[in-house]
């Protein structure tokens, strides 16, 4: 979340195995105090070691918060040179570098029954659910962005917060290789009718383009049963399932998850005659601009050998 890459890799020579641990000084106080978007982005992290341990023939076995004395410690994946890695996971590689945020416009081109099936299966897969709603239930959820929207316009802490990640070129700005970049930004959007979260909100820089975007957004919600933090990393590999495959579908897709930061407005997201207790993420899923890739911190940052 705002690009914040809140996660440690850990090698101990000798072993086979990689340890994830999320990094304390990554978080999100006032957007997310609890950590979960913190478990949802590592999550995502860990979902493409797997992949890439996949692609190059290695099975890689997670195992979630392996010390009950560490919460910081998420997961252990243990590698293995396998015949048989997973062929699933090993297809998604090439999304891997592809796959981008768009906070641009969308087409109203309906996406195919089959596509979202497949979408629907890549969460599955990861024991989580993913469900399209329909136009009620899409309303009412795009209405609670709006209204947590307004609530962020609202406080000041998250405001500030908001813009200690965000990357406009001006002096004094934290180090480019992390937090939101004006690539990533998009355009100001006229009408709003599926409001992407607008980093820009405070400073409103002078040359940013304004579009008219879709009137009718597609939009995806991802949850799960419970809502504790092995939860919250199932579902974080969920999303990076559901977003490498969409890439490989040609889909462009952008994450608003501001309703689900807001206590108050969480629950509302839901569908209450589906059987989802806890709702993670709201994809925007439709055709247009990919994105460009955001910065990452270098490897030495976040891979240690011990
Ligand atoms: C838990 C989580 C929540 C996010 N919420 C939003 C959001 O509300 N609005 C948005 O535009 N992007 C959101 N993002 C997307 C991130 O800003 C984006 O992934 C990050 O800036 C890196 O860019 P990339 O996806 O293009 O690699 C979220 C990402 C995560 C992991």
């Amino acid at each position: 979340m705002h690009n914040a890459q809140p996660w440690r890799f850990v090698h101990r020579s000798g072993g086979r195995s990689l340890a994830l641990y999320g990094d304390p000084q990554r978080t999100l106080p006032f957007a997310d105090p609890d950590h979960r978007a913190l478990h949802l982005g590592c999550g995502a992290a860990l979902f493409n070691l797997r992949v890439a341990a996949a692609h190059h023939g290695w099975a890689a076995e997670a195992r979630l918060l392996p010390d009950p004395n560490d919460p910081w410690h998420l997961a252990d994946v243990l590698l293995r040179q396998s015949d048989s890695a997973d062929r699933g996971l090993a297809d998604l590689h090439p999304a891997v570098r592809r796959r981008h945020t768009s906070r641009f416009p969308f087409s109203e081109e309906q996406i195919p029954e089959p596509v979202l099936d497949g979408l629907r299966a890549a969460a599955l897969l990861e024991g989580c659910r993913l469900i399209t709603p329909g136009a009620w239930h899409t309303d009412a959820v795009m209405e609670l962005v709006r209204d947590a929207a307004m609530l962020e316009a609202a406080s000041e802490a998250v405001r500030a917060e908001i813009a200690s990640w965000t990357r406009t070129g001006r002096p004094g700005e934290g180090p480019a290789t992390e937090g939101i970049p004006v690539d990533a930004l998009g355009p100001r959007q006229y009408g709003v009718s599926a409001p992407a979260r607008d980093f820009d909100a405070q400073r409103h820089l002078p040359d940013r383009e304004v579009a008219l975007f879709e009137e009718h957004p597609q939009i995806a919600l991802l949850g799960t049963v419970e809502d504790a933090p092995a939860d919250w990393l199932r579902a974080g590999q969920a999303m990076q399932r559901v977003l490498l495959q969409a890439t490989l579908d040609g889909l462009a897709a952008s994450l608003m998850s501001q309703p689900l930061e807001w206590p108050e407005l969480r629950p509302s997201a839901r569908d209450p005659s589906v059987a989802i207790g806890f709702i993670h993420m709201v994809f925007r899923l439709g055709y247009g601009a990919s994105g460009e890739a955001t910065p990452r911190r270098p490897v030495a940052d976040v891979l240690a050998f011990q």
